[in-house]
């Protein structure tokens, strides 16, 4: 399958009082067309930093790209001028955010909002784009969608917010659609709707899906692979199924005791992974995680390994317990 965004060794950092927060510290995945493709790791651990670097959404101060590549369809993102970066944004890549509100626009119908985008990168005519954004209100579960139409997002509820801004989002067929936290709000029922919607446009239209997530039920529901982040690097990456089954750094089966499982049959107690992460105002030399780390050895500390191969089906972990070189020590 072809790959259509790939990010490589991203930096990202804020400017603060005390020097520079390294949010996002090398930075490597890839999203093949029509895969569904999850985040997860703690708070804190650079997820939406590198979500809205792709969509170019921080503001530059305080935030800076340090180094790094995002090619999108063979184009570096980084080096699109502006608009043609706005171009992208409405047409190519659709974004979700966890609350509507900061991206749905109070003094415009939802259905202007919706068409804005048709009119201008899909050259519809009015009636066209008028049919079309009924439909899309249709396609998200939204009931009466043709006086649903004319009304302002006030008068949405917050799961109909959801749902708009998706229809919002959906609305120019975006190849890339990036979720952060999309449904975290919202009660059960209206999540697995909303998840349904997303799985459905992703087998419809082959569109590809980057999932921001605390919830491993969602992941295990939705997504073909995992990109797991501690303090703003990739510690492992796998599919779904390899990663859940046979996790391979001590921080992904940490994380996998500690999140709750819907796909799981009840009573697992969660265990929390104990301690903090680092201060990415002066991250460790070593391993971020060394510190939490109950498998942790002497190198842990002085050295940060890299992210190497650990099994067949393309996983990865960020470990010194699967380095060649560490293996070839212990022996
Ligand atoms: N505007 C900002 N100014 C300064 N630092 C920031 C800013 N935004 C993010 N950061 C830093 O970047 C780090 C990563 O933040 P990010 O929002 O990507 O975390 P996250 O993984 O999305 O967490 P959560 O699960 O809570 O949403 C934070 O720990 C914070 O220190
Ligand atoms: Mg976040």
């Amino acid at each position: 399958m072809e790959t259509i965004l790939r990010v490589s060794d991203l930096h990202v950092s804020f400017a603060a009082r005390g020097g520079k927060i390294r949010a996002v510290r090398g930075v490597n995945f890839e999203v093949k067309r029509g895969e569904a493709v999850a985040i997860v790791g703690e708070s804190g651990s650079g997820k939406s930093v590198t979500a809205q670097s792709i969509m170019r959404l921080l503001p530059s101060p305080p935030s800076r790209i340090e180094k790094g590549s995002i090619e999108f369809k063979g184009r570096n993102l980084l080096k699109l001028p502006e608009r043609e970066m706005e171009a992208v944004r409405g047409r190519d890549i659709g974004m979700i955010f966890q609350d509507p509100m900061t991206s749905l626009n109070p003094t415009m119908t939802v259905g202007r909002q919706i068409t804005e985008g048709l009119f201008k990168h899909q050259g519809m005519n009015r009636t066209e784009a008028r049919e079309r954004a009924v439909e899309l209100l249709r396609l998200v579960g939204i009931p009466n969608p043709e006086k649903r139409y004319g009304q302002y997002p006030h008068s949405f509820s917050g799961g109909m917010r959801q749902r708009a801004m998706i229809a919002i989002a959906l609305a120019c067929n975006p190849s890339l659609l990036i979720a952060d936290e999309p449904t975290t709000a919202l009660d059960v029922t209206i999540q697995s709707q909303i998840l349904r919607v997303m799985k459905e446009m992703q087998e419809r239209f082959g569109t590809s899906i980057i999932l921001i997530t605390h919830d491993l039920g969602v992941v295990a529901q939705l997504c073909d692979r995992v990109v797991v982040m501690y303090a703003g690097q990739v510690v492992e990456s796998g599919t779904t199924w390899e990663l859940f089954r046979n996790p391979q750094h001590p921080y992904t089966r940490g994380l996998l005791r500690s999140m709750p499982r819907l796909d799981l049959p009840k009573g697992k107690p969660l265990i929390p992974i104990e301690g903090t992460p680092p201060d990415l105002l002066a991250p460790p030399p070593g391993c971020a995680f060394c510190a939490r780390c109950p498998e942790a050895m002497e190198v842990c500390a002085d050295r940060d390994p890299e992210l190497v191969p650990v099994g067949p089906a393309g996983q990865a972990a960020k470990c010194w317990l699967h380095h060649p070189l560490a293996k070839e020590a212990v022996r």
